[in-house]
């Protein structure tokens, strides 16, 4: 596994396989009785976007492997007097962190600040670019749910073109053979992607093709308020309502928050027994925890 975990292309298909175990491994009581393999790490949480559950899921992790983390967010800090992000860096690298677990908003940021610093950096959301552990919490959730996702169809709904998420959960989802399709309005979808299965512009045919449907809030802080669709017309053709998941009793729903419940989804199919939104956001501390395991722990 390489030093730095910045995108996907990162692990191998072996990596993510064995992430995916090792998470699976410490789900459930054995979470409560894991061996504290990273006693004396320190890793930043360096938070330059919102974040619930990435920031708390890795602060979460850390400390269940017997890890200190400290929390760093741009209000409050130098960053408003001026200070720029690599002598942010800089400085907190030489505070003798191990690790910084980053979420940025511009495109290229983590390779940037890799390049430069000591500190392992792990990706936590970077711009329209990449989130590689959603991706992993992604097939850890359908692997526990499959058995397997060789071959599972997967329809990515919603805004795709301004999403981390569908970027990396399409990566890694065909790595592991499943097929995947996008539905969305062209202006809102991703095109040129090697490998995509289908591109849909109705939920109902991508409910009809689908095994489980993996569900995008419109990305508003990513566009200009003159691009965004009218909300009435957008939920008429891709928004999960009840009535529309109930024709199709064996799709099921996976979103990776935070969700805009009235838009792309309704709140009875957040809840629904075939949701599995809430099992990804489980997952999303195990998965974490293997990720620092795997990258901490024999790091020395
Ligand atoms: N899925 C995800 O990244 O959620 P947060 O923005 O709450 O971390």
């Amino acid at each position: 596994m390489a030093r730095h975990l910045l995108n996907t292309s990162d692990l191998s298909t072996d990596d993510i396989l064995s992430i995916v175990q090792h998470a699976h491994s410490v789900l459930g009581p054995a979470l409560l009785e894991q061996p504290p393999t990273l006693a004396g790490k320190r890793i930043v949480l360096g938070f330059f976007e919102p974040s619930t559950r990435t920031r708390l899921s890795f602060e979460t992790a850390a400390h269940r492997l017997g890890a200190r983390t400290s929390l760093f967010q741009p209000t409050g800090s130098s960053v408003e007097k001026g200070e720029s992000l690599l002598e942010t860096m800089h400085t907190i690298d030489a505070m003798g962190f191990d690790a910084i677990v980053m979420r940025h908003s511009v495109n290229g940021t983590h390779a940037e600040v890799a390049a430069q610093i000591r500190m392992i950096v792990i990706n936590a959301g970077e711009g329209t670019h990449a989130h590689p552990t959603q991706a992993l919490l992604d097939v850890s959730t359908l692997v526990e749910h499959y058995g397997s996702i060789t071959g599972l169809r997967i329809c990515i709904v919603g805004d795709s073109l301004h999403s981390r998420v569908a970027r990396s959960d399409i990566d890694v989802m065909q790595r592991l053979g499943a097929e995947v399709a996008l539905c969305g309005t062209p202006e809102l979808t991703l095109s040129n992607v090697d490998g995509i299965a289908e591109v849909f512009d109705h939920i109902d045919d991508a409910l009809r093709w689908s095994n489980v449907v993996n569900l995008l809030r419109i990305q508003r802080e990513r566009r200009a308020d003159s691009e965004m669709p009218d909300i009435e017309a957008f939920r008429s053709r891709y928004a999960l309502t009840m009535a529309k998941l109930a024709a199709y009793p064996e799709v099921r729903v996976m979103h990776p928050g935070p969700v805009n419940i009235g838009i792309e989804i309704d709140q009875d199919v957040l809840m629904s027994p075939r949701s599995l939104i809430h099992r990804q956001v489980t997952h999303g501390v195990a998965v974490r925890m293997a990720v620092l395991h795997k990258l901490l722990h024999l790091d020395s």
